[in-house]
Parts: structure tokens; C-alpha cells; sequence
């Protein structure tokens, strides 16, 4: 891409059908605001100028997109998607490029659409206005690009303005354009609000940029990727759909997922080679899975680094700071936290390991809990190389286990255990032969008594 760009992306709508008090835009998709997916594709062509149109809860978004340099307008009233694209013009003064039109709400946009509108810019004819045009299954009340076979377009019909003819097209605007900065402001100057519902259209730049004399051209693209979002019902589609093509994503690159549909990936996880995921399987955020590991059905797992050739599950919960060396086991019911477990330690039932340092080779046994918490404050669990710690044992932290060294089953270690020591912290065994005949036979008279 050689003219320099910047993105003008519209967000000033209300969101009134999300019934939410977060703004509309930052909802997320597979764990990360949709506002933050598009900037992250637009970012790629890397922009001079990123420009956010906000209106109602402006405050959030710019509490959102401040930090990665991105710059927020007010459209203080929603007089419509040309009116809004107009309170850019301040923040794109001294511009000179093409400008790409976004909206918030329709997230899934790709770099590649983005970069073929820029270019079709430059290419024929170099028209003033590229549209994005798209085909749905159902046209509803999308408007209409009235064009010709070779996309040249004649204008852009709103449905409500539209005649039964003109209702009858199948190609639909998506809303999104590129335009160049010395065309943009100026002919958006022309867009007058004298139409069915008094707005100024953003889509009313076809026909003017015909009447300059370069004209609009559309380039389509599938109707999934244009999907918008004004629901919680859309947004649970549009999040489908991006989970849909990372599951293909994952499988291309040398996953085996059994069950694909029934694997939720966050935006940034990563997945090895040879990695095995099993059916229901969740990922929240800042997972990263080394080739040849396992990770077994219905486990949860978030901010966890899980080492090669690891065993994560079944039902295991990994949380944020889980780092799992090569080789080491994770097994059913055991939750991690802030927990290293060395190249072949073992977790394998019924443990929580929280705030800890486990060596290599460690075995945890069934059961075990690292005391972390005292009500106040978080204490650290260190085990050592190779120890054994038996079934049903409570680590006390802060605590250490030394390496090579055994916890007897059941016991609650509250004070350091040397390095290959034994600690067993248990009562005494007493027996009393025939003590429990005896009850039975007493408490057996009894209930026949009364
Ligand atoms: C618009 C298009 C329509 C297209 C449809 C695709 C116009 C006139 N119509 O329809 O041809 O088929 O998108 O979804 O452009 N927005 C503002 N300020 C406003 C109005 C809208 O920021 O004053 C933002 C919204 O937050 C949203 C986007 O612009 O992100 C589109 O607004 P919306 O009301 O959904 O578009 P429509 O007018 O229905
Ligand atoms: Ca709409």
C-alpha cells in the first residue's frame, strides 16, 4: 500500500436493543471488545490516523482505545452516518490519503477487504468512492447499491426511501467505504438530511461522487463477514462465526479438536502442533498450548502456559499464572493458580494448587490443598524435586516441601520438611478388639426395648 490511510470508524449509536450498560462496541467476542478486533485488522495496514465517532458513553470508549493512540470525536447527536463521519474532519485536519469507513458494530471486517477497497481506489478509473457492498440471505432493510454488472454504482437507495424495484436488488450496503481525504469532507458537505427519516446519509456520497465526475464503484464481500451486531442474539452470531473459522484455523495448523463446535478459543490463544483438545473445552484469555499436548474434555483454562506433551483434564481448571512444564499432568477435578508444576510433576485428582512451586518430577497426591489464604494475605507453596506428597494432605504456606522428600497421606504441614525427610503428621492409631460387636449388640437390645 503505498498512499497513507486512516480509519474512520462510526460508534455513536445508541446500542439500545443490547439492554446493556456497557457500550455496545466494547461487548466482547471471544473474550475481547469487538471495537478492539477491528482496530486490531485495521492496525495491520498500519494507519497514520485512527479516529473513533462516539456519542452516549463516549466516556468508555475512550477508556478503551486512549491507550493504543487512538483518537476519540463527538457526534453529540445522531443526525446520521454522514453526520457522523463529519465529526471526524478536526481530528483528520492535515490528512492527506484515503480514509476507510467503519463501523464499530460490524467487527469482523478482514485486513485483506480492507486493503482490496483501498486499493480498487487506485485501480480503474480510480473512483471517488469505493462501497462494500453483500449478497444476505435476507436482504431485510439493508440499503440498496443500485449498480451496474461491472459494479459501477448509480447510487445507494435506503430501504425506507426505496421503491418496490429498487427494494427487489439483492446487493446490499454493508455500510463501509473507502474514500479519499481531498473527496471525503468536501462532498460530504453536499449531504443534505431531506429523505423518508430527516438523517444525513453517509451513502447519499455514491451519487454525488458520480455527479463529480470519478463516480462509485462497489466490491463485494461474504455477508458473514459484514454481519453487525445490535443484539445479544447477533452478538452470540458474529462470536460464532469468528469461533467457526479460528476451529478451522487451530485444525489447519496441526490441532485434532473432536469435536469443533464445542471448542471456545479466546482472541489470542495459541495452539501448538499435535495439540489434542477434546469436546468442551473453554479457553478465557492469555492461553498458550505447546505441541503434543492433551488437553481433556470439559476443562476450563485461562492464562495458563501448558508445556509440551502436558495432560490437561478432564475437568481441570487452569487459572491465570498456570505454567505446566513438558510432561507434566493435570488431572481430573484440580484447579491451578499462580502455580509452576516442573517438566513431569503430576496433579492427578482433587487438588488445588495455588501460589506454589512445584519441581520436576513432584507427585501431588489426590486430594492435597495449598493453604494460600489466611483471610488477609496470599502465601507461597514451594515443593521441591521429585517429593512426594501423600493423599489428603493440607500444605500450610507459607511452607516448603525439600526435594526428594514424602508427606504422609492426610497430614497438615504447617513447618518446613527437610529434603528427603519423611513428615507425617498424624495421631497415634488406637484398636479396640471387639469394641464395635459390642455396640451393636447394646444398641440393638435398646431399640427392641422401646
Ligand atoms: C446504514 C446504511 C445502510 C446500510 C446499513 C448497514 C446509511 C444512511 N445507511 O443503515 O445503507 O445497509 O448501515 O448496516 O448510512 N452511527 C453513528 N451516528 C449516527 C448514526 C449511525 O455513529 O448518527 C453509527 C452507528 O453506531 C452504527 C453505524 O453508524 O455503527 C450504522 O448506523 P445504523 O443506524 O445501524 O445504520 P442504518 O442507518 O440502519
Ligand atoms: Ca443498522
Amino acid at each position: 500500500m503505498t498512499n497513507p490511510i486512516a480509519a474512520i470508524i462510526l460508534a455513536a449509536g445508541m446500542g439500545t436493543r443490547m439492554k446493556s450498560d456497557l457500550h455496545k462496541v466494547l461487548h466482547p467476542i471471544a473474550g475481547r471488545p469487538m471495537l478492539l478486533h477491528l482496530i486490531d485488522n485495521v492496525r495491520v495496514l498500519d494507519p497514520e490516523r485512527i479516529v473513533v465517532v462516539a456519542g452516549a458513553r463516549r466516556e468508555q470508549v475512550e477508556a478503551a482505545v486512549t491507550p493504543l493512540g487512538v483518537e476519540v470525536a463527538i457526534q453529540a447527536e445522531q443526525l446520521g452516518t454522514g453526520h457522523a463521519v463529519r465529526q471526524a474532519e478536526a481530528a483528520l485536519s492535515g490528512f492527506d490519503g484515503d480514509v476507510l469507513i467503519l463501523y464499530g458494530d460490524v467487527p469482523l471486517v478482514s485486513t485483506a477487504t480492507m486493503a482490496r477497497m483501498v486499493e480498487r481506489l487506485h485501480s480503474d478509473g480510480e473512483p471517488s468512492v469505493v462501497v462494500l457492498g453483500f449478497r444476505p440471505a435476507d436482504a431485510a432493510a439493508y440499503g440498496r447499491v443500485i449498480a451496474d454488472r461491472d459494479g459501477r454504482i448509480a447510487k445507494i437507495v435506503e430501504y425506507k426511501d426505496a421503491s418496490a424495484d429498487e427494494r427487489a436488488v439483492t446487493l446490499c450496503n454493508s455500510g463501509l467505504m473507502a474514500v479519499r481525504s481531498a473527496d471525503l469532507f468536501r462532498l460530504l458537505a453536499q449531504v443534505t438530511n431531506d429523505n423518508a427519516v430527516g438523517e444525513y446519509y453517509l451513502t447519499d456520497l455514491a451519487e454525488l461522487a458520480v455527479k463529480d465526475g470519478r463516480g462509485a464503484v462497489v466490491v463485494e464481500t461474504a455477508a458473514d463477514e459484514v454481519a453487525g451486531v445490535n443484539s445479544r442474539a447477533e452478538l452470540a452470531a458474529v462470536d460464532a462465526s469468528w469461533q467457526a473459522k479460528r476451529r478451522v484455523e487451530a485444525m489447519a495448523e496441526g490441532a485434532t479438536l473432536v469435536d469443533p463446535a464445542t471448542v471456545w478459543f479466546s482472541f489470542d490463544t495459541k495452539v501448538g502442533r499435535d495439540v489434542l483438545i477434546e469436546p468442551n473445552v473453554f479457553f478465557g484469555p492469555g492461553v498458550s498450548i505447546a505441541d503434543g499436548a492433551t488437553i481433556r474434555g470439559f476443562s476450563h483454562i485461562e492464562g495458563a502456559t501448558i508445556g509440551s506433551g502436558a495432560e490437561v483434564g478432564p475437568y481441570a481448571r487452569l487459572r491465570p499464572g498456570a505454567v505446566l512444564g513438558e510432561k507434566s499432568k493435570v488431572g481430573n477435578f484440580v484447579e491451578v493458580k499462580k502455580a509452576v508444576l516442573g517438566k513431569g510433576a503430576k496433579a492427578n485428582h482433587l487438588t488445588y494448587l495455588g501460589d506454589a512451586e512445584i519441581g520436576a518430577g513432584a507427585n501431588i497426591g489426590a486430594g492435597t490443598i495449598t493453604c494460600n489464604y489466611d483471610g488477609f494475605f496470599k502465601y507461597k507453596t514451594v515443593i521441591g524435586e521429585g517429593a512426594f506428597v501423600g493423599s489428603n494432605s493440607a500444605l500450610v504456606a507459607p511452607v516448603t516441601i525439600g526435594a526428594g522428600a514424602i508427606v504422609g497421606a492426610g497430614s497438615t504441614v504447617t513447618k518446613d520438611v527437610e529434603a528427603d525427610a519423611l513428615r507425617l503428621v498424624r495421631p497415634e492409631q488406637q484398636t479396640k478388639s471387639g469394641w464395635a460387636k459390642r455396640f451393636r449388640e447394646m444398641m440393638t437390645a435398646k431399640k427392641a426395648a422401646k
